[in-house]
């Protein structure tokens, strides 16, 4: 069929049911042997209809131009999120879906098109999205961001649990309340400005997460604090039933002070354990294990029972502007080369992306400016330019994700002028731990 037989539109209020209805069949479906997906509909209907922060027109569709209706849509979910403090707008793809009889006629693509053409208008600069294996990558999307791989603990493994609530410490892990979302919103705010990548929420976001979504909602998660009296030390975000195979999930611990995690982690762990088990009764499943969707330099899990290893899974990651990615990061660069007391000794440092350049711009050895300029025919033997990287490579480096000297082992067309770029290069891009429960 034809591209002339379709409009990609955005989102609108009314699509709701329609959209429900269109993801509720085509989504998860393994899960379902092909019958509709109640959560699935249940989480479209609540993107569309009072999301604290998805408006209708986040939702971009594929109208069929004969019937009007609906034949293929996706969701971008923006958000900010904080690397080293510095704020980071990111839209997260989700519920990217074409009827079966519309496939094949590039709507995906289309749809991927105009959003990114979106983004860069709206001053977007990071598009992520879980998914299909390598089909992204033909989207522009390369993985750049650690997700989950910590290990799986068994239910066997767990330390038994009394019914006692409160640890020796007077740590207590407790159901989280719309009344609490303030200290959360207060926690997430001091974690973002260590030097992890988070996803902060404010209070409103918090008591959405608490109380304001549909028992069916596949995106419903479960929050708990942690709690010393009546103060709001840190909290658990776990799954509200167990998965097909028996597991629990944890999406997300975060403690207000990295020195409370010592005496944190034996209270979440014996809150999730018993949990676990009453969802078995309740469920009359077995409960199998905790299966957290952390990475494995999660401080739970450095202080959990030890489990058995996973692979780690990732991000795939999109940028479509990497030298506007690193004069965003500015700050964050000044202030590590400031810590690795590292003052630049040339007015510019030039970094050529095998296109483009970044030309950083130092006023006293300090970071001033970050400006696009255009890349040398050979910037590798250019005397002016201090660096070549490739961009897939400078995305990586820009998250964290792979380290300078990480970069050099695997990129051999990443090519520092001498060992004083090098020297700045590695203090300017450490590893970056991930902390990401993403808003959906
Ligand atoms: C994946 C999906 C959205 C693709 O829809 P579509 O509109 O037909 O996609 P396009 O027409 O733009 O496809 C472009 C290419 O992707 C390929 N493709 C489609 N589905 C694919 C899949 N599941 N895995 C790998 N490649 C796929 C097509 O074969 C086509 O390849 P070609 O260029 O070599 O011909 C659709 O198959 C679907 O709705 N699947 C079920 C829901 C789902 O899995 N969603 C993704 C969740 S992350």
């Amino acid at each position: 069929m034809a591209s002339a037989h379709y409009t990609i539109r955005p989102g609108r209020a009314s699509d709701a049911t329609e959209l429900a209805r269109l993801h509720a069949s085509i989504q998860l479906q393994g899960a379902t042997g092909g019958k509709p997906h109640p959560g699935i509909a249940a989480w479209v209907e609540g993107l569309l209809t009072g999301h604290p922060t998805v408006a209708p027109e986040d939702f971009l569709v594929a109208e069929e131009t004969a019937t009007g209706r609906p034949v293929a849509s996706l969701v971008g979910l923006r958000q900010n999120w904080s690397l080293a403090g510095l704020r980071l707008p990111v839209a997260q793809i989700e519920l990217v879906g074409t009827a079966p009889e519309h496939r094949g006629n590039r709507l995906t693509e289309r749809l991927f098109t105009a959003l990114h053409e979106q983004y860069a208008a709206d001053g977007v600069p990071l598009q992520i999205i879980e998914g299909i294996p390598y089909f992204y990558r033909r989207l522009g999307y390369d993985y750049a961001l650690a997700n989950d791989g910590a290990a799986v603990v068994p239910a066997a493994a767990l330390p038994a649990t009394e019914e006692k609530t409160t640890s020796p410490n007077g740590l207590t892990v407790r159901p989280a309340t719309v009344d609490d979302a303030e200290a959360l919103a207060a926690i997430d705010q001091r974690v973002a400005n260590s030097t992890a990548l988070t996803c902060p929420r404010d209070a409103l976001q918090w008591r959405h997460e608490i109380a304001g979504r549909s028992s069916a909602d596949l995106a419903r998660r479960v929050v708990a604090v942690l709690a010393h009296g009546t103060d709001i030390r840190g909290y658990l975000v776990h799954s509200a039933r167990l998965s097909a195979t028996g597991e629990l999930l944890v999406f997300a611990a975060a403690c207000n002070q990295p020195a409370d995690w010592p005496q944190a982690a034996g209270p979440m762990q014996a809150h999730l354990t018993r949990l676990g088990r009453q969802y078995q009764l309740s469920a009359e499943q077995p409960f199998t294990g905790l299966r957290p969707i952390l990475t494995p330099d999660h401080p739970l899990i450095r202080l959990s029972p030890p489990g058995v290893p996973r692979r780690p899974r990732g991000w795939y990651v999109r940028t479509s502007d990497p030298i506007d990615l690193l004069a965003r990061l500015q700050p964050v660069l000044r202030s590590r080369w400031h810590a690795a007391d590292l003052r630049w000794p040339e007015p510019t440092m030039v970094i050529d992306l095998y296109g483009r350049a970044a030309r950083l711009d130092f006023t006293d050895g300090e970071l001033k400016a970050v400006t696009a300029t255009r890349g040398t025919t050979s910037p590798t033997t250019d005397p002016n330019t201090h660096a070549a990287i490739p961009p897939s490579a400078l995305l990586q480096l820009a998250l964290g994700h792979r380290t300078f000297p990480e970069v050099l082992n695997n990129w051999p067309d990443c090519l520092p002028r001498d060992p004083l770029t090098e020297h700045f290069l590695t203090a300017a891009f450490p590893q970056v731990p991930v902390q990401i429960w993403p808003t959906n």
